[in-house]
């Protein structure tokens, strides 16, 4: 398969055995992670961002939550697209964050591993814009956590995040899905898109073609 030791990368991380074992490799990996992603054409965040504008207030006084943020990939691409407020970053893995720090691009930033059952360290009702891209996948952000990335934004504000589509995945989104559902009914958040976009650009191990993936806003009622 071509860009195989790209590939490698990924599928190590999305196939980890456990969390520990997921967070060794981003340590020795962060020094590569993002030419590895432009590597395999990784447009998930992209895609998500060009929507993401339609629905966000993009003035100085906005303010973004990046969740998993990485090495900041998704911030970049925020700033590069025209974003004009601030954003903070919690990320798990200190050798990813410490290089999404030297870009400069946050204001605050937490290192700081996300769990099903414990708040985000935040105060709640204070963003805008919670934003998490490629994270709600197998052993990565436990779904339950998104009930706090709700409590997170301020009443009105959005939540824009993709998720690839792969059947590999569909087991982890049912249960996401699930506190998703469950929220619209308690009208505590309003679906407003689902799309459907390309993921990765290059063919994948798991479709033999680019990778499919959704970008899902909510707002916050
Ligand atoms: C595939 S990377 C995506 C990074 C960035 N959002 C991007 O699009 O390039 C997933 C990131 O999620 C972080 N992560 C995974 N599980 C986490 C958790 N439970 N709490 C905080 N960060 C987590 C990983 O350390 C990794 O940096």
């Amino acid at each position: 398969m071509e860009y195989q030791q790209e590939w490698d990368s990924i599928n190590a991380v999305v196939y980890a055995e456990s969390i520990e074992e997921k967070n060794k490799f981003y340590t020795k990996w962060a020094a590569t992670y993002d030419d590895d992603l432009a590597g395999v054409d990784s447009v998930g965040n992209q895609n998500m961002i060009k929507l993401a504008f339609k629905y966000i207030r993009n003035e100085a006084s906005c303010l973004m939550l990046d969740v998993a943020a990485g090495t900041g990939r998704t911030a970049k691409f925020y700033k590069d697209t025209g974003y004009k407020g601030q954003i903070d970053a919690i990320e798990m893995n200190a050798a990813m964050l410490d290089i999404a720090i030297k870009k400069g691009l946050y204001r605050k930033t937490y290192c700081f591993t996300i769990t099903d059952d414990g708040p985000l360290p935040v105060v709640d009702d204070t963003y805008d814009v919670v934003t998490v891209a490629a994270a709600f996948t197998t052993n990565h952000l436990p779904q339950g956590c998104i009930r706090y990335m709700v409590k997170a934004l301020k009443s009105r504000g959005v939540m824009i995040f993709n998720s690839r589509k792969t059947e590999g995945n569909a087991e982890y989104q049912k249960i996401l899905f699930g506190h998703l559902d469950d929220m619209v009914k308690a009208s505590k958040i309003v679906l407003l898109k689902k799309e459907e976009i390309t993921y990765y650009g290059k063919p994948c191990k798991e479709t033999g073609k680019p990778m499919p993936g959704f970008v899902f806003v909510y707002r916050k009622l």
